[in-house]
């Protein structure tokens, strides 16, 4: 094909829309941010996240029964064949849980064949399925990793609640369940973000759902996407106390080194999640105690703000969220699979979507190498 057909190239396909979608909404300028045209921080405050899931699924909120009744399905799938806990547990005890996460969603199509992707019904047991397990293998790795025995699913439990309980075995505060909830919510879907579009492309060559999810796992792993929470807090780390955010700053504009936790491809204001979830961090920390790293994080937010503010950078989800999971206990490299956790109810959301109008992705390319080259025999290269 020669090149007068040819979109311009649109490096990381900024601004280009690659499918209509009828899930969620961002105003980047104003700070919205809408799921099925719900606010998501209402959402966060008001419902929680089977509630959201359902609503990301379906396109509408479901009545009493329509929501007990996924509320006990999502329940009744928790737990996980003895021979993927095996499988679990002879992963490396010092590999990140989110490749631990990823291999394992992978393997549970293994367990759960469900090729037969034109089965609406097929179809929405594999994402319950997906929703409903992943939590448990995050909790299963984490235990194993220490020595331990998973702890068994409670289905007394909702899912934050749950998740909780199988990570430290002891059932968290209500406030402490209702914060991790409100996370789940805040981070479950957010328009065509990069892990989102690789599970779409991957959606659209129809393989089976969970080869689909650990597409999008690998995606978000990134240090540039779902992977920054954890860097953001090691920057927190690395800068120490807040008198040392304005030489740290410094060293890093001249390295030309990102601020982890900032800047965003759609977002040119703060990004809402992040105003919600440092609402939910003050209040925390105005019961648990303020961690001296949240100084740190504000006045790193304010001198940065000065000079990448009027470019439009300003922080993102990722820059508080590691802080509220540190006071909840939960280690540092929990919080990108917590982050997958989540999104899994956008991404599976997506791959619905994608199903009912598919054609697979199959972009273009501008070639610049060499043409027409002759082939020389080894015997004659130098
Ligand atoms: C998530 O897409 C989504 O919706 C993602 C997400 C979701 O919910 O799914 O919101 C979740 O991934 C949030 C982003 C988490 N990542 C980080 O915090 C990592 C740091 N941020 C950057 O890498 C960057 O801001 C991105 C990746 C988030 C956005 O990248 P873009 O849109 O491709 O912007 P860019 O890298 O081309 O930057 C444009 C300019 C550059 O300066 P110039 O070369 O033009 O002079 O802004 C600068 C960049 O250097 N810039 C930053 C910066 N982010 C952008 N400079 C310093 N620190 C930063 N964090």
């Amino acid at each position: 094909m020669g090149t007068e057909n040819l979109a311009p190239l649109r490096p990381g396909l900024e601004n280009v829309p690659v499918a209509e979608s009828a899930i969620s909404f961002i105003d980047g300028k104003r700070a919205r941010l809408e799921y099925r045209g719900i606010a998501a921080e209402t959402l966060a405050k008001e419902s929680n996240f089977e509630e959201t899931t359902y609503l990301l699924w379906k396109g509408h909120l479901p009545s009493q029964k329509e929501l007990l009744d996924f509320d006990a399905e999502l329940r009744h799938h928790r737990r996980l064949k003895f021979k993927l806990l095996d499988l679990i547990k002879c992963l490396p005890e010092t590999g990140h849980p989110m490749g631990a996460l990823q291999a394992s969603v992978a393997a549970l199509g293994m367990f759960y064949p469900a090729k037969e992707v034109t089965n609406p019904q097929s179809n929405w047991e594999s994402a319950v399925r997906i929703l409903a397990k992943m939590p448990t293998v995050v909790a299963a790795f984490h235990r194993f990793r220490h020595g331990d025995e998973a702890i068994t699913p409670r289905d007394d439990l909702d899912h934050a609640g749950n998740f909780y309980w199988m990570l430290f075995e002891k059932l968290p505060s209500p406030a402490t369940r209702k914060l991790l909830d409100a996370c789940l919510v805040l981070h479950a879907e957010h328009t065509m973000n990069a892990s989102t579009f690789s599970a779409r492309v991957t959606g659209s060559t129809l393989p089976d759902p969970y080869s689909v999810i650990s597409s999008a796992i690998g995606t978000l792993y990134g240090p540039l996407h779902g992977g920054a929470n954890e860097e953001a807090l090691a920057m927190f780390e690395e800068i120490g106390d807040k008198s040392n955010v304005d030489s740290w700053f410094k060293e890093t504009v001249a390295k030309k080194r990102k601020v982890m936790g900032f800047g965003h491809r759609v977002y040119k204001v703060k990004d809402p999640r992040a105003t919600v979830l440092q609402d939910l961090a003050e209040k925390l920390f105005a019961e648990a105690g303020r961690p001296p790293l949240y100084d740190t994080a504000l006045e790193l937010e304010r001198v940065a703000n000065s000079v990448y503010g009027p470019k439009g950078i300003y922080p993102n989800v990722d820059y508080f969220s590691g802080l509220v999971y540190q006071a909840l206990g939960i280690p540092t490299d929990l919080f990108t699979p917590i982050f997958a956790i989540a999104r899994s109810a956008g991404w599976l959301a997506h791959w619905f979507e994608q199903l009912q109008n598919n054609r697979i992705f199959r972009p273009e390319q501008i070639y610049v190498g060499k043409r027409d080259q002759e082939y020389i025999p080894l015997a004659q290269r130098v």
